[in-house]
Parts: C-alpha cells; sequence; structure tokens
C-alpha cells in the first residue's frame, strides 16, 4: 500500500512531475516582505527542502502555498489549475497535507481521535459517518499510526505526551489522510536524535512511495540526506535553489544561515 492517493492502484508513481507550483509568490504585512518573490515547484516523489534563518520567511510561504494567507502577489497551481483562491480546507481533499511549526492537537481529543481527524479532512462527512457505524478504524489511519510508531499511545491526550511524541502524531494525523502533498514545518523540533532520524527516514521512505513533500528544517545535515532539492531563504527572497549540497556551500547561504545558527531565540 503505498501513501499516495490519485494514481493507477499498483502503478508505480511517476518521479518528477510538477504537481505544486508557485511563481512569485509574495507576502506582505504592511511594510514587512515576509515572503517576496519566491519561485518554486513540488515535483511528484521528491522532496523539495526550504532552509533558511528564523524570519526569513519559511513558515510564510507555507502559510501562502495552503492558503491560510493572501498572496499579495503571485500565482499558485496544482496539476496546472490556478488554486490561489482556494479555501484551505479545500486542499486537503485535494490531498494537501501539512503539519505546523508549532503543535496542533486538539487537547480533548486522544492521539487516535486526533490521528482520525486527518483522514476526516480528507473523506468528508459522509465518510466518516460510514467509518462510526463500522466503528473500526480505517486502513489509512493504521497505517499512519504504524509508521510513525505511535500505536502504543492511542488513548492517551496531548498534554500527556512530550513535545517530540506530539509532532509524531501531527505528521500521523497528516498521513490519515493518504496526501499526495506533504508539507512539513519544522517535523522534527523538540524531538531527540533517534527520533530526528526514524523521522528522516520515514519522509525518505514516502518520498520512495511516491509521496511529494515539501519540508522545513534547521537541521542542515538532516536537510542535505533526506531533500532531493534545497531552496534557501533570506529576508522572504530566495538566495540559493539546487543539490542540497551545492545550496549549503552557497556563500549567501552560508553567510544568511550557516553564519547564524546560534540565534534562534525567535523561534515561533
Ligand atoms: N501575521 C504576521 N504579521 C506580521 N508579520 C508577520 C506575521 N507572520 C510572520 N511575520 C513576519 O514575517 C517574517 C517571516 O516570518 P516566518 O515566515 O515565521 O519566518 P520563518 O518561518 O522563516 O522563521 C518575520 O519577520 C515575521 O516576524
Ligand atoms: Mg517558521
Amino acid at each position: 500500500m503505498t501513501a499516495v492517493d490519485g494514481g493507477a492502484a499498483g502503478a508505480a508513481p511517476v518521479t518528477g512531475q510538477a504537481v505544486l507550483e508557485g511563481r512569485d509568490v509574495a507576502v506582505h504585512y504592511g511594510g514587512i516582505k515576509a515572503v517576496d518573490g519566491v519561485d518554486l515547484t513540488l515535483e511528484t516523489g521528491r522532496i523539495l527542502g526550504i532552509l533558511g534563518p528564523n524570519g526569513s520567511g519559511k513558515s510564510t510561504l507555507l502559510a501562502a502555498l495552503t492558503r491560510l494567507v493572501p498572496l499579495t502577489r503571485g500565482r499558485l497551481t496544482l496539476d496546472g489549475a490556478d488554486y490561489g483562491r482556494t479555501p484551505p480546507s479545500r486542499l486537503a481533499h485535494r490531498g494537501i497535507a501539512r503539519t505546523f511549526q508549532t503543535v496542533r492537537l486538539l487537547p480533548d481529543l486522544t492521539v487516535l481521535g486526533n490521528v482520525q481527524l486527518g483522514a476526516d479532512l480528507r473523506l468528508g462527512r459522509g465518510a466518516r459517518l460510514r467509518e462510526l457505524v463500522r466503528r473500526s478504524v480505517p486502513p489509512a489511519v493504521q497505517e499512519a499510526i504504524e509508521r510513525t510508531g505511535v500505536g502504543d499511545l492511542l488513548d492517551l491526550r496531548p498534554g500527556e505526551l512530550s513535545y517530540g511524541t506530539a509532532r509524531k502524531v501531527e505528521i500521523a494525523r497528516a498521513l490519515a489522510g493518504r496526501p499526495r502533498v506533504l508539507m512539513l514545518d519544522e517535523p522534527t523540533a523538540g524531538m531527540n536524535q533517534p527520533e530526528r532520524l526514524e523521522v528522516a527516514g520515514l519522509l525518505r521512505r514516502l518520498r520512495d512511495e511516491g509521496l511529494t513533500q515539501l519540508l522545513v528544517e534547521h537541521d542542515v545535515s538532516m536537510m542535505v540526506d533526506t531533500c532531493d532539492r534545497l531552496l534557501a531563504m533570506n529576508q522572504g527572497r530566495p538566495i540559493a535553489e539546487g543539490a542540497p549540497r551545492e545550496v549549503v556551500r552557497d556563500p549567501a547561504v552560508q553567510e544568511a544561515y550557516l553564519g547564524k545558527r546560534g540565534h534562534r531565540a525567535g523561534d515561533r
């Protein structure tokens, strides 16, 4: 079973086709140019990494791509069709899932309930009712739970989880809808090293099964090991793009990002 929806059953996913594109994407908050003229293409079965110091506009870019903030300028397309005015709730139905930089689990639901929400978002209400009638956990939810390794925690509530584990539940929730595009905003923040490696391995396996991903992370070696391409940003602007090893060696990236890695105080 692959994590990818939309292809012919059993067919190997075609890698490297443009699925989601942003052109000249800009989000300004008054005078603050949080994102200012970013071009990017997410290709099937590939991971695009976004690298940049705090405040460089990575989270705002994800918010723009998932329609949570309006574009000041630019164009968004999914499968070649403009989605610049599609409400964010509709994007889940079209197979776009994301995780947030800060944990956004519902505190009154169990781990299972939170993961199941991800499937409900994708399937809509009718399917939710059918699942309830059957009183069984849908296969996509079971698979998401297994793959993220949160199966022993299903009856706990988010407040009882470590931060790193809560992040894994967030990933499980995103996978439960069997997305075709997954965007992750610092998914391993707050995790220990074994957990980070586990998540990086999971993302690579999902990629190999054809899942298209956008990954924001500060861990440069994880980004180089995990991503097919990197886009580096500084102050809302793209400063380098290409093969991961080349991007991290780029003098502009070294200056903007690697030289400032101690500055994490403004993390949001
Ligand atoms: N809602 C907002 N209103 C005003 N400024 C914002 C808002 N969200 C983000 N910003 C500003 O936009 C810039 C980019 O922020 P962000 O996208 O969170 O960067 P990153 O994720 O790379 O750390 C920062 O200067 C931040 O303060
Ligand atoms: Mg951010």
